[in-house]
């Protein structure tokens, strides 16, 4: 068994106990790509529905955005959009941001966090809503650019007929925009283990 820290309770921590912590969470943090892979294909089969299923909806909108030009990091955004929907059911963009959050910029990040209140324009007076409960973010900064991801890559992502791309084709992105963290409160401390 590999070495462990041995504190009952955290205000006996050591610096060794700590350098032994620090060790095991950067191969495990290095790993973090493969989790989001393995939770992305849990979408895989997943219709709720609609005309595709969630990992086919995943793809065609990060296959829409790549065709459409946009960089590595937003086509990331568009790919893992979705990944909340098997645990947050009732507030899946939540769940995509805070995986995101350490490694996309501000504006990304509140595209993808918002991105379930804009796409509502859809189908919100569908189910009795209001269709244009984005309207109170129409003074910000990210409002045309969340306008636009819903209209050109996610709500149009719903095509059976679409040839998207295959999840390999999106790894070596994924491990690129994932390789370290932009915004982390751990940076530092990551940095100077480096
Ligand atoms: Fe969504
Ligand atoms: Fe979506």
């Amino acid at each position: 068994m590999s070495a462990q820290a041995t504190f009952t309770h955290m205000d006996q921590g050591t610096a060794d106990d700590w350098a032994i912590i620090a060790k095991d969470f950067t191969a495990f943090a290095a790993q973090l790509p493969d989790r989001i892979l393995t939770h992305l294909k849990l979408l895989d089969g997943d219709f709720g529905g609609f005309p595709i299923d969630r990992l086919q909806h995943s793809l065609q909108t990060a296959t829409r955005a790549h065709q459409d030009g946009r960089d590595e990091e937003y086509v990331i955004c568009a790919l893992l959009h979705d990944i909340g929907d098997t645990l947050g059911s009732y507030n899946h963009p939540d769940i995509a941001a805070a995986i995101l959050k350490p490694f996309v910029s501000a504006e990304n990040l509140w595209m993808v966090a918002n991105h379930g209140i804009f796409q509502g324009y859809y189908f919100f007076h569908h189910l009795g809503m209001d269709r244009h409960l984005r309207e109170q973010f129409k003074d910000h900064p990210q409002y045309h650019a969340t306008i636009e991801f819903c209209a050109k890559y996610d709500g149009a992502a719903f095509d059976p007929e679409f040839e998207s791309l295959p999840l390999t084709f999106f790894e070596p992105m994924l491990r690129r925009v994932f390789a370290k963290p932009k915004n982390s409160i751990y940076k530092a401390a990551m940095e100077a283990t480096e």
